[in-house]
């Protein structure tokens, strides 16, 4: 498709009634110079959706989207934004001119065009099998097995390919049409002895990998014979012009509109797993085609979805799977949550045995993926020293994928040091002892005594400057304290006992080095040191607390419960601002 001019572009959205676009979805009323109504993208009573006609533009003051008339439309059609300007266009009359394709170009798009025609035959004459009374009989047998009801299965294009050496092959030459293409797609092969041609695909249920647009890019055959150990589970169209793996996610056609409404992409392995959940109603479920993860696939899932929700496999390669999906997702900057599945489940056999409820319940309040990733390797860890080494150097690449925000970077240091009870320094000395990270880092602090956690960092410096327990108190060191241990031995240490007598019997070698280290006794700004290691230790409160907030928001928006949410939203935005206060709050000098 030609480039569309951005002056052309502007002279649209100028001329176009954002009012009267936006009403044909939502109901609108005037409130001054704005109009107000239900916001469509996410589930309100009370309305915050404001339209601003002079500005060309839409707000939601309830889940924050906001654009203009192309980005309203992309949004609530899933469509892509050449496809919105062209329809409005025609509305206003504004004739987009196309730039005349060079000679390559054209010869390169009618070589494009060609294949998506005879993929889009093959899968007529696929789905036609299907639905053929004899010949689909297996095949639909095999549907209603897994439970895929009509709806989903045409959703999908579902299809068979027969159980002989040549139906393909036949529908093709009864209809004159070319071999070549077909070649190139993978659809048939050259005979190795003699002359002539079969097909590839054979007594398999065949899933079309459908492009947003609906082109057909490929296919992935799902084989019937299931106990035939020499036949592959699947087979998938080889790499061509049009189908390039790396790039593609199976269902994104059937998902893409369900990102926004809700505000999630949630990413499996199988195809089998994206069309059992879009039976089971989570319809914004997508998978890569039997690779692993790539950046391309997580970067179109980006720009599409506020967050992604990894549900991979419970056995132990579809966790390895997510620990290698995370640091990819981290780096590309995407809200990522994990959800673990029991081992010897997939997302399909969970939602038939357990049902969409229990599945739902495990998304919504899916951690983390940094919080997955530390409980994971802590999970595995048998803190022997080689585990422990084992799990830093899984984390590197984690931690590299962090980039340039330190501060991130920090506390992300700080929960994988404390999770596998190391000095945070020896999380970074595992990060340099890899290649350094593409984006910039600052410079590394002076070689002070490098803090543990910031806890114990905070605890350290009390032992040894007992005098400024009273000023740390009223700094409020107590909430942001997460281990039960340290709050015990911090309130003791408050009603007069010293710190060594306080230290409860069970408490580790390392933490009770690390307090009693002595390692603060001498610095030259104790005062100081406390503050910010305070400051520290509240700023990584304050991040989990921002992420439980987020959570906690996320759910009741999920269950319509618009007054707890909007307080959460509300508690959110305060918190935040504390939190980037506290950031940028200069090194706090003595008084
Ligand atoms: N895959 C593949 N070749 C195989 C096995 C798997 O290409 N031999 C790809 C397919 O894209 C498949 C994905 O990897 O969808 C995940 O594999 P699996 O979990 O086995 O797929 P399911 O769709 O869950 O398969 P099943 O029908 O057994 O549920
Ligand atoms: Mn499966």
């Amino acid at each position: 498709m030609a480039l569309i001019p951005d002056e052309v572009v502007s002279e649209i959205r100028d001329r176009i009634d954002i009012v009267a676009v936006i009403g044909e979805h939502i109901q609108l009323k005037k409130s001054g110079v704005n109009w107000k109504g239900l916001c469509p993208f996410h589930q309100e009573k009370t309305p915050s959706f404001h339209v601003n006609p002079p500005r060309h533009t839409f707000y939601c003051f309830g889940c924050q989207k906001k654009g203009d008339v192309f980005a309203f439309l992309m949004e609530i059609g899933g469509k892509s934004f050449g496809e919105v300007v062209r329809e409005l266009a025609g509305r206003v009359g504004v004739v987009i001119p196309e730039r005349p394709m060079s000679p390559e170009e054209q010869a390169r798009r009618s070589e494009r065009s060609r294949l998506f025609d005879v993929n889009a035959l093959a899968a007529a004459y696929y789905r036609g099998v299907l639905g053929d009374g004899r010949q689909g009989a297996a095949g639909r047998a095999y549907l209603e097995g897994r439970g895929i009801g009509a709806e989903v299965a045409a959703a999908f294009q579902l299809g068979l390919a027969p159980d002989g050496w040549d139906g393909l092959l036949r529908h093709f030459e009864q209809r004159r049409i070319p071999l070549e293409p077909a070649l190139l797609l993978g659809l048939v092969a050259r005979r190795s002895s003699g002359s002539g041609h079969y097909d590839k695909f054979r007594n398999r249920l065949m899933c079309p990998v459908i492009l947003p647009a609906g082109e057909i890019a490929g296919f992935s055959g799902r084989t019937l014979a299931n106990d035939d150990p020499e036949t592959p589970k699947y087979l998938n169209s080889p790499e061509n012009p049009i189908y390039k793996k790396s790039q593609l996610l199976f269902g994104l056609h059937a998902a893409r509109p369900s990102f926004a409404k809700r505000g999630r992409a949630i990413l499996v392995e199988g195809n089998f797993d994206v069309i059992a959940l879009h039976q089971a109603g989570f319809t914004e479920t997508v998978a890569p085609l039997g690779t692993a993860l790539t950046a391309e696939q997580v970067e179109s899932l980006r720009r599409l979805a506020p967050s992604v929700v990894l549900c991979l496999d419970g056995d132990k390669a579809g966790r390895a799977a997510a620990l290698r999906a995370i640091p990819i997702l981290v780096a590309a900057g995407v809200d990522a949550r994990v959800v673990a599945l029991p081992d010897k489940e997939d997302p399909d056999s969970f939602v038939r045995s357990r049902g969409a409820a229990a599945l739902e319940d495990r998304v919504a309040h899916a951690p983390s993926a940094i919080d997955h990733f530390l409980e994971e390797i802590w999970y595995r860890s048998d803190r022997s020293a080689e585990a422990r080494a084992a799990a830093l150097r899984e984390a590197a690449p984690l931690i590299a994928a962090l980039g340039a925000d330190s501060i991130k970077r920090d506390i992300v240091i700080q929960q994988f040091a404390r999770a596998l009870d190391v000095e945070s320094r020896v999380v970074r000395m595992a990060l340099a002892a890899r290649p350094a990270p593409a984006a910039p880092t600052p410079a590394p602090a002076p070689a002070a005594p490098p803090p543990p956690s910031a806890e114990l960092k905070v605890f350290a410096i009390l032992a040894d400057h007992p005098d400024l327990v009273a000023e740390a108190d009223q700094l409020g060191i107590r909430s942001p304290l997460t281990d039960a241990r340290l709050r015990d031995m911090y309130s003791r240490r408050l009603s007069g006992q010293s710190f060594l007598d306080a230290a409860p019997q069970d408490i580790s070698d390392h933490v009770a080095r690390e307090v009693l280290s002595g390692a603060y006794a001498a610095v030259p700004n104790p005062r100081r040191t406390l503050m910010d290691a305070v400051r520290m230790l509240r700023s990584e409160h304050m991040e989990q607390e921002l992420a439980r907030l987020h959570r906690a928001a996320k759910d009741a928006n999920r269950r319509g419960d618009t007054t707890l949410e909007r307080e959460l939203t509300r508690k959110y935005v305060e918190t935040r601002k504390h939190a980037e206060e506290l950031k940028r709050r200069p090194e706090e000098e003595p008084r």
